[in-house]
């Protein structure tokens, strides 16, 4: 038995079945060179017959993309089998990929007209015998023909052995062995596949392909369940986009049969290097987003975040990644810095950003970056800077903001009250004050607490990163009787209390006279 899993790729045809999707045949050109880039062995570009669009799909593909053999699918109906021969004729490898559906379900539900008989046994004998003219007539262009079991999953054991012999006998060189409802447990996929190579007498003839779909979440398994039994062709999509629930992923069986390669002993012949940017590919073209958990593509695919895994990531990758991300061309392994992230991730990251942190500053930064970390899910490289930027500028406080309330709204007179520590005194200042507008009114209610009034030179505020819970960085300049200008910062994620909070660090730099010029902010701490 060969050592080489044929991977055959389908998201030009099933997986474009997925609810709410359509390629032209232009971006079909495109997505199968890439396909081709990505080294799959057959790309089924679509089903002819069920539109021009799709007709002209699979020419354009066939007559352009060089090195993968380039599939049609049919019914196993002549008009469907001429059309995809057709389609193909241009290919330099061409396959046709004909079939019906041969569980009892299927032949009862599809096959209900008494042309095809009148009992079930009748049905199922006609399906057969459409299945080997089909096969023979896919003949005509080309040899390479595949042939479709549908719904075998759900199909009578002894009559699907009966089909499979049929078509190998007809010219099948390739017979796939669908769980198309995605039914099966991996144990019983597996064993099916199993009892193929066991029961049919000309199987070594043919490969034998696995086609999942995941209904129950398990595609990938019950494909990888297959493998094992010894089929030795796997049809799967991009993202594992397709009907439904979708069918098997091909970035995550391949990339198991590569890192299990003790378990399998097999190989495929995927540059895997290109997973990561066909995934992206295909989820702009298809409109289909790849979720931030997928296996292998998604966006946390490689991102450690919790201080266990982090502080082990940092110490040794393998103790948390057991593949590498450049194998499949995704960007590094991150650190995402969360509230869940230890010392030693934060540590980390600064150190990466050029920032020499000693030991007891780190403990200040660190709980700087707890109070963000808690309001944000996520502390972006510009939120540490703008935590750093402020932990330096730090003079030794006179006023310190203990409590902010702001109320304001349309048609109403926005007041603010606030409490305020003062240095050497027991009691906090207490203020409430109305003012223009909510930062007008946090003014207000802080210089009536701390009893200065410095003038308001310059106010502005931005936000620091993107999003909703963006850390907000608000300058303030104010300027004392001699006419001198202090600049106070703050940040967090309320912008007005980074408004208060840069008021009155202006304010802490006047009554301690400390320099307004702002310190380079890649600096030892
Ligand atoms: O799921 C299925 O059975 C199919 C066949 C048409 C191959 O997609
Ligand atoms: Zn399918």
């Amino acid at each position: 038995m060969q050592d080489k899993v044929i991977i055959f790729d389908t998201t030009l045809r099933d997986g474009e079945q997925a609810a709410g999707t359509r390629l032209g045949a232009g971006e079909k050109l495109e997505l199968a060179t890439q396909l081709a880039k990505l080294g799959v062995d057959v790309i089924e570009a679509g089903f002819p017959i069920s539109s021009p669009q799709d007709f002209e799909a699979v020419s354009l593909i066939a007559q352009q993309v060089v090195g993968p053999t380039i599939c049609g699918l049919s019914r196993a109906v002549e008009a469907d089998i001429d059309a995809a021969g057709k389609a193909l004729k241009k290919a330099k490898k061409a396959r046709i990929h004909t079939g019906l559906g041969i569980s009892d379900i299927h032949i009862v539900g599809k096959f209900k007209d008494d042309k095809y008989g009148k009992t079930l046994k009748d049905k199922k004998e006609k399906a057969l015998a459409m299945g080997v003219k089909a096969v023979k007539r896919a003949k005509q262009y080309t040899d390479d023909v595949e042939f479709y079991c549908e719904d075998s999953g759900r199909a009578e054991k002894e009559y699907l052995y009966r089909v499979i012999e049929a078509v190998i006998d007809a010219g099948a060189t390739t017979v796939n062995i669908p769980d198309t409802t995605g039914y099966s447990i991996p144990e019983q996929y597996g064993q099916l596949i199993a009892d193929i190579f066991a029961r049919v007498p000309n199987v070594q003839k043919a490969i034998i392909s696995v086609h999942c779909h995941d209904d129950l979440g398990m595609a990938v398994a019950n494909t990888l369940a297959g493998v094992h039994s010894g089929a030795r062709q796997i049809e799967c999509t991009i993202n594992g986009v397709g009907e439904r629930a979708g069918n098997a992923s091909l970035e995550e069986a391949v990339m198991a049969i590569k890192t299990r390669r003790d378990f399998f002993g097999l190989d495929t012949k995927i540059n895997t290097k290109e997973l990561y940017r066909t995934s992206k590919m295909a989820s702009e073209m298809l409109g289909i987003a790849v979720p931030p958990n997928k296996a292998v593509v998604g966006n946390n695919a490689f991102a450690h975040s919790s201080g266990i895994h982090v502080d082990g990531f940092l110490k040794d990758p393998l103790t948390y990644e057991i593949m590498k991300p450049e194998d499949v061309g995704s960007p590094q392994s991150t650190v995402v810095l969360t509230a869940r992230t230890g010392r030693h991730g934060l540590k980390h990251r600064l150190t990466e950003l050029g920032y020499k942190v000693s030991d007891d500053r780190i403990e200040q930064l660190y709980q700087r970056f707890l109070d963000i970390a808690d309001k944000k899910t996520e502390v972006f490289d510009e939120d540490i800077a703008a935590i750093v930027n402020d932990q330096m500028r730090t003079v030794e406080p006179v006023f310190e903001l203990q409590y902010l309330h702001v109320a304001c709204g349309t048609g109403t007179l926005p007041t603010a009250s606030v409490k305020i520590k003062i240095k050497g005194k027991d009691a906090p200042m207490i203020a409430a004050a109305c003012g223009d507008g909510p930062v007008d009114a946090a003014y207000e209610a802080i210089k009536t607490a701390i009893g200065q009034s410095p003038k308001l030179d310059l106010y502005s505020i931005k936000a620091v990163t993107g999003g909703k819970e963006a850390l907000g960085e608000a300058i303030v300049k104010v300027i004392d009787n001699d006419g001198v200008r202090f600049t106070g910062r703050g940040i967090s994620t309320d912008i007005i209390e980074a408004s208060a909070k840069a008021y009155i660090d202006a304010i802490n730099r006047m009554v301690g006279k400390a320099g307004t010029e702002k310190p380079e902010v890649k600096a030892e701490l």
